[in-house]
């Protein structure tokens, strides 16, 4: 019964989260924030490949979790004025999946591969033609009576999205013509994400608690709209009419995001460092162990950040906490000795 009860809450909160993300989603290059150098090049390249009324060449976006990946995919597409066909690698389980998905694109359309470097090896081998060369050689039939067939493909753009390029075989990363890698936003940025959804959730928010929103959202909008529906609940209950600072400090607070925007793993991962480990050096599969997270989390999520921001730094033999963690978490540096 509670098992039921707490399904049927979850479930709901997917299709909330669903509508929103919907709503949310920037539709071109003039509504997409941020990754100036990102847009900025694929701009040219879409322009050009339209020109030449030819497919744009297959392109690989990578970056941590949140930072418009999918977005950006769906904003290619739009911006080409093709169809997008929305896959993930593992979902793709058996090669007539994807020979399937194939043949059914137009000329020029894309077809869009989440967590690419989830694909099993004897599809990603099926691509390698595909992408090159657009066709695919399939076997079909068993036994005596098996045999090759050469199925030609319309010519397409793959957009591969991954968290972690460095998982992808070489052949397959080296058919990618345009690499990107997505950076965290700025403060800016990420203030005028802010701005943005508020608007699509008809709620106003003030200059000053837009700021300190963006500032403590780890560089990510999905985190930024993340914080901003649960600020807004707060203001709710006080009933303001436009979300003001102490209602986001308080709220952020409560969701224990402290005034870096490090949450409570990153929090932990530091605190491990430091108390387990004399502040490092410490390998991942030890950290991970020790926090009960997976390796591959905390090197895409958690890790990119913390590094960017200085909290750690890596070493051959493992992560070390810096200066600015011990600073951050209240503790004193250990002595010199
Ligand atoms: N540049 C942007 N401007 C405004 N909103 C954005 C932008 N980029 C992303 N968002 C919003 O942030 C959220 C996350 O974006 P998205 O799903 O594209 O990220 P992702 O990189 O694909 O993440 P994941 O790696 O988890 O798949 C979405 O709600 C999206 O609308
Ligand atoms: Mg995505």
């Amino acid at each position: 019964m509670m098992d039921e009860d707490s399904r049927v809450v979850a479930g709901e909160e997917e299709q909330e989260d669903l509508q929103d993300e919907l709503s949310l989603r920037p539709q071109s290059f003039s509504q997409y924030i941020g990754q100036k150098r990102v847009k900025s090049e694929m701009e040219i390249y879409i322009q050009a490949a339209k020109k030449r009324d030819e497919a744009l060449d297959h392109v690989l976006l990578y970056g941590p979790p949140g930072l418009g990946k999918t977005t950006m995919a769906f904003v290619i597409a739009n911006e080409l004025g093709v169809n997008l066909k929305n896959t993930s690698g593992p979902a793709i389980e058996r090669a007539g999946d994807l020979v399937a998905l194939l043949s059914d694109l137009d000329p020029g359309d894309v077809l869009f591969i989440d967590e690419i470097h989830r694909l099993a090896k004897p599809i990603e081998e099926i691509l390698y033609s595909a992408m090159e060369d657009y066709y695919v050689d399939i076997v079909v039939g068993e036994g005596s009576t098996s045999h090759a067939v050469h199925v030609p493909l319309p010519p397409f753009t793959l957009i591969g999205a991954t968290t972690r390029a460095g998982d992808l075989s070489a052949p397959l990363r080296d058919r990618f013509g345009i690499v990107e890698h997505m950076q965290y936003y700025t403060i800016g940025d990420l203030e005028k994400i802010i701005q943005r959804s508020s608007e699509v959730f008809s709620t106003k928010i003030g200059k000053e608690a837009a700021h300190e929103l963006a500032r403590r959202s780890r560089g990510t909008p999905r985190v930024a709209n993340r914080l901003l529906k649960r600020v807004r609940d707060y203001a709710q209950v006080k009933e303001e009419n436009k979300i003001s600072l102490a209602t986001t400090k308080y709220a952020l607070d409560q969701l224990q995001v402290d005034n870096e925007g490090l949450d409570l793993t990153d929090r932990k991962i530091l605190r491990t460092i430091i108390e387990a480990y004399h502040g490092g050096p410490v390998g991942i599969r030890t950290l991970a162990a020790n926090i009960g997270e997976d390796t591959d989390t905390i090197e895409a999520v958690y890790e990119p950040y913390l590094l960017q921001h200085k909290f750690i730094t890596m070493t051959p033999r493992g992560r070390v906490a810096t200066q600015k963690a011990y600073l951050q978490l209240g503790i004193p540096l250990p002595e010199e000795s």
